[in-house]
């Protein structure tokens, strides 16, 4: 691993790996292949940039475009491609599915196709948890059980985990995947729940919790979840999936009256609203697989939620920015109609 392509490294895991896997390998180049969605920012990369000079590098363009993405992999010598590019919010593909099947399905394929004809590369696919659907009772997801999700946005991403599987036993490509849980950290878009009722909380205005709140997840710190990302390029099984996530998850209502408690905000400031559209209840990973790479998360959830809450509380020159922009509109569409729900 010496050239290593990071597809959607602009976004918030990829920019999070990026500065890790960089401090990790000190020969190592990366170069990151970004289509700058909403999602995609370059000052999440500022400051790589400034620290890592030419072993860090940029190409603006789409994973869908296979001549681009080819091109960039012959003329940079690529050896290793890691695919965090995707659309990604729930929310989002239940509004408009289109981008999903077009990103997270043919743009994997593109990727797999590139590795493939140029060399057979090691591919890592960056996948979630919520390839497995909802999780019944006590059950925790094993990286061999049936995919069922149950979004647009996971129905692309286990397709995307099915082309991978299938190019690494058609075609011999050294693939690997990881399946994350949740996970909160700086960078992050404030569409996604924790830094969206962060940044709310922060403004005085209301957290919609959907229905009941009682929905289970598994809050991971972003830096952990890169950390066994980089251990499975190095360690993980050719062919092989590994679930990440700390193997303990809670309520949303816990996870707002964590965050609420960092910040010193009241608790009136929840507000139940309708309910997310096929809302799975429960994500649970069981993740001894990655626990027995050699890997171990450095924050519990509730110590990833109180860092999150810190960074957005001392960080508003990133998010204020992104609220006064793009993101009003959506709010409006996602937000504006929403029945409140008398839950009290
Ligand atoms: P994000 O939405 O913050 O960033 C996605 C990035 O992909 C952006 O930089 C965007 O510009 C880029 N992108 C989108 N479409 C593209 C295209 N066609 N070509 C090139 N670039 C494109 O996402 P994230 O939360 O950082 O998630 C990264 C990956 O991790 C995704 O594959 C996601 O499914 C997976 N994942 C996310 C979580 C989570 O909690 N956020 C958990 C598990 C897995
Ligand atoms: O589990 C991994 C997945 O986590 C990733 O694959 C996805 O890319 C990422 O978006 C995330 O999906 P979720 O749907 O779990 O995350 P989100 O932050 O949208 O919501 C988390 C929980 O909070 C979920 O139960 C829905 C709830 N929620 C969310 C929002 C945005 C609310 O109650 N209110 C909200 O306004």
């Amino acid at each position: 691993m010496k050239n290593i392509l990071v597809t959607g490294g602009a976004g918030f895991i990829g920019c999070n790996f990026v500065r890790y896997i960089l401090n990790c390998e000190s020969e190592l180049k990366v170069t990151v292949f970004d289509k700058l969605t909403y999602a995609g920012r370059l000052e999440n990369l500022a400051a790589v940039s400034e620290r890592f000079g030419a072993r860090y590098q940029f190409v603006h363009g789409d994973i869908c475009d296979a001549a681009k993405v080819e091109e960039t992999v012959a003329v940079r010598n690529i050896d290793t491609i890691i695919n965090f590019a995707a659309e990604t919010h729930v929310d989002r593909s239940i509004l408009d599915p289109d981008a999903f099947v077009k990103t997270d399905v043919y743009g994997t394929y593109v990727l797999l196709e590139a590795a493939r004809k140029l060399g057979n590369l090691r591919f890592h696919q960056v996948s979630t948890d919520e390839v497995y659907g909802h999780i019944a009772g006590h059950r925790r997801s094993v990286e061999e059980d049936a995919l069922a999700p149950r979004s647009p946005y996971s129905a692309s991403k286990a397709s995307a985990d099915l082309f991978v599987n299938a190019y690494c036993i058609t075609y011999g490509l050294p693939v690997t995947i990881s399946r994350g849980a949740n996970n909160v950290g700086p960078y992050q878009y404030p569409e996604k729940v924790v830094p969206l009722f962060v940044t709310n909380a922060l403004e005085s205005m209301p957290l919609p919790v959907f229905g009941d709140g009682k929905q289970m997840r598994d809050y991971q710190y972003v830096a952990d979840h890169c950390a066994a990302i980089y251990l499975i390029l190095k360690r993980g099984r050719i062919g092989e999936s590994y679930n990440i996530g700390t193997g303990s998850e809670m309520t949303n209502l816990a996870m707002v009256e964590i965050l609420l408690d960092e910040l010193d905000r009241p608790h009136s400031l929840i507000q139940h609203v309708e309910d997310r559209l096929g809302h799975d209840r429960r994500y649970s990973l069981d993740v001894s697989k990655t626990l027995a790479l050699g890997w171990e998360p450095d924050y519990t959830p509730e110590e990833a939620i109180r860092a999150t809450a810190r960074w957005y509380r001392d960080n508003r020159w990133w998010w204020q920015p992104i609220r006064d922009g793009e993101f009003k509109d959506y709010y409006d569409t996602v937000y504006g109609d929403r029945r409140e729900l008398d839950l009290q």
